[in-house]
């Protein structure tokens, strides 16, 4: 059952955000818009902005955005469908739901749809077939309840390496699609498999609750065999912006306004069954920046729980330092060595546990520690080195406050004079700001992160201007005059795109541009299921007013002759970038080769792009 997409739009034009808003926060009018105390972080001075033209709010302070279905699901923590049930119900509109065809979903629906199947079928193995019978002496040695089993969606996958493929033909479910998703593979000759065969399945759910990936670990571990495979990334899946179990912890982390981070799957099914339940887990990579930035929207309290043997020790220093640059507090907990928090809780209790969770230290204690047993304090040349390191994470806190007391402390400890650890501070603060200045200020998140992931720095800085007119050009579509869409549409084409959450929303938009009458940020909020994508257009359509209160100016796009000439500067940059990459690049290797005959082919190819810069040049002009 579904609500029909037009019924979706209806709903979304009836509503008034203002209006709807208003009911829960106290808004004042400021120019065009509607200004008031954020409800989703704790302020004194409103930063929290409606804006009824785009019917869309907006936090300054935490960044919390959307419409007014977002609203509600953040404001009250209900899912998507309920909230446009809930806004319907207000408004008196009937819902009539339709069945589930394949055929009129969106891409990514059929994707949740086939990993629901699966999840289904992964779990009836483990609950009703005998084959499953493995798989439930499996949890049952390992103190898992069927509540637990139930709850987490936990599965069983056959020895029999085609059940899953068998079972997805007999639903006439798209196998190009479970491929892509990583449900199935397919061999050299053709061959279709179960990628996840004769393995135990831990569903991966995205916030909201929806599955997205599998994790499936194999019964015993081996040298030979990883203990566990995940699924590969997919339309609906990024790992690194992933935490698991966060959708049933959620409600827990907001309420004890903390969270427990620990590696495993297991770790974190085993405290929930021990009613520990504000936990979350990294599971299998290194904690990344996107990864605390969805966590700190439920808290800024964070208690490390990683593996005492080496590398969960990497591990934390390596988390520490992202959680810092954050401005998160860090606690961290050591629990005896062998111990993972699920063997520690099943073998000791909840309370012993709880008793671990309140001796944990900060992170300089903990860090101190670490170098202590190492024994770096043991002679004076490598004790200065160590409280060297010991300084670095305190210069990655942004709280000036907060900063100048660790640097106290850290001074009282060592009797050292505060002065010098400043100073000291203050290097780590230069060569930081030396590091981000790389990457520019202008560039969200997800495009630093992915600059760091092609790490040549040569690249990023080829990459900056590029990213940075993709954006404008999102943002003046985003704005939705028609005639500026039709413009850039015929001129540009989603291949000039580098970064692929922009192609992604550069397709979007087209397509909604020739389905609609009119296009808005609005509409294509509500069409975006990426939580992070949503997050994102909405920084995008409100970047530009950020510098100041003149949210209501729309200088740029004032007039539609000078609307017209702005798009045609962009289109002629983003043209032109590739173009004059290829002609430097050229250039260089003219320089670096020997061979002549290659030299004066190099020679031919940068005249005949330059004929094409000309052109473009003259043409977008
Ligand atoms: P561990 O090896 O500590 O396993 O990996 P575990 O969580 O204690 O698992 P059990 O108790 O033996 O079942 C910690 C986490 O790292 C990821 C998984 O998320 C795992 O829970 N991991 C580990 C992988 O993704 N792949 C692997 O091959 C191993
Ligand atoms: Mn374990």
């Amino acid at each position: 059952m579904r609500i029909p997409e037009q019924k979706v739009e209806e709903i979304l034009h009836s509503a008034d955000i203002v209006d709807f808003v208003g009911q829960f926060v106290q808004l004042r009018k400021r120019g065009k818009n509607y200004v008031g105390l954020c409800p989703f972080h704790n302020e004194k001075t409103p930063s929290f902005t409606v804006n009824s033209e785009k019917q869309i709010y907006y936090c300054f302070g935490c960044q919390e955005g959307g419409n007014v279905f977002k609203f509600l699901m953040s404001y009250k923590k209900i899912s998507y469908v309920e909230a446009i049930q809930e806004i319907a119900g207000d408004l008196g509109i009937n819902i009539e739901y339709e069945e589930n065809k394949f055929g009129v979903q969106s891409e990514t629906e059929v994707l949740f749809d086939i990993n629901e199947e699966a999840a289904r079928f992964f779990s009836n193995n483990l609950l009703k077939s005998a084959e499953g019978e493995r798989g439930r002496l499996y949890f049952d040695n390992r103190k898992i309840k069927i509540n637990s089993i139930r709850s987490f969606g936990l599965g069983y996958a056959q020895t029999k390496r085609d059940a899953l493929v068998n079972h997805l033909l007999e639903k006439k479910i798209d196998i190009e699609k479970a491929i892509e998703l990583g449900l199935i593979g397919r061999t050299d000759k053709g061959v279709l498999y179960d990628r996840f065969s004769n393995r135990l399945i831990f569903p991966i759910f995205s916030p909201n609750g929806r599955v997205i990936a599998f994790a499936g670990r194999v019964f015993e571990t081996s040298d030979n065999m990883a203990k566990y495979i995940n699924s590969p990334e997919s339309k609906i899946y990024f790992k690194g912006r992933i935490l698991y179990g966060l959708s049933h912890s959620k409600d827990e982390i907001r309420k004890l306004n903390s969270a427990l981070l620990v590696e495993g799957y297991m770790d974190l099914i085993s405290l929930h069954q021990h009613g520990i339940k504000n936990v979350v887990a990294v599971s299998g990579t290194a904690l990344t920046e996107d990864q605390v930035q969805l966590l700190s929207r439920y808290t800024k309290n964070v208690v490390l729980l990683f593996d005492a043997d080496n590398a969960g020790i990497k591990a934390s220093m390596r988390s520490i330092e992202i959680l810092l640059k954050q401005d998160m507090n860090i606690k961290i907990v050591s629990l005896p060595a062998g111990e993972d928090p699920d063997s520690f809780v099943q073998k000791f209790g909840k309370d012993e546990f709880l008793n671990c969770i309140q001796r944990a230290v900060n992170f300089l204690e903990y860090q101190f520690s670490i170098y202590e047993s190492s024994g770096k304090f043991a002679d004076p040349v490598s004790s200065t080195e160590a409280i060297r390191e010991l300084v670095k994470p305190i210069g990655l806190i942004s709280d000036e406050l907060k900063r100048s007391m660790l640097i106290k402390s850290l001074a009282e400890k060592f009797n050292l004079r505060e002065k010098l650890l400043e100073s000291e501070t203050e290097k780590v603060l230069k060569n930081l700001a030396r590091e981000t200045g790389r990457v520019d200020k202008t560039v969200s998140k997800e495009e630093a992160l992915q600059l760091i992931d092609k790490s040549v720095s040569e690249r990023e800085k080829e990459l900056k201007p590029l990213l940075k007119l993709e954006k404008e050009i999102l943002q003046i579509l985003l704005e939705g005059k028609s005639s500026i869409l039709d413009y850039i549409f015929e001129n540009i084409d989603v291949e000039d795109f580098y970064l692929i959450e922009h192609k992604k929303i550069f397709e979007l938009v087209r397509t909604m541009n020739q389905s609609v009458d009119y296009f808005n940020v609005n509409s294509l909020l509500a069409k975006l299921n990426d939580e992070t994508l949503q997050k994102y257009c909405i920084e995008l359509s409100v970047d530009k007013y950020r510098i100041s209160d003149k949210w209501d100016s729309n200088n740029v796009i004032e007039n539609e002759k000078s609307a017209i000439k702005h798009a045609k500067d962009l289109v002629r940059k983003i043209k032109l970038i590739p173009i004059e990459q290829s002609i430097r690049d050229n250039f260089e290797q003219i320089k670096s080769v020997k061979d002549e005959k290659l030299q004066i082919e190099l020679m031919r190819e940068n005249s005949e792009l330059n004929q094409e810069k000309k052109f473009i040049e003259q043409k977008y002009s």
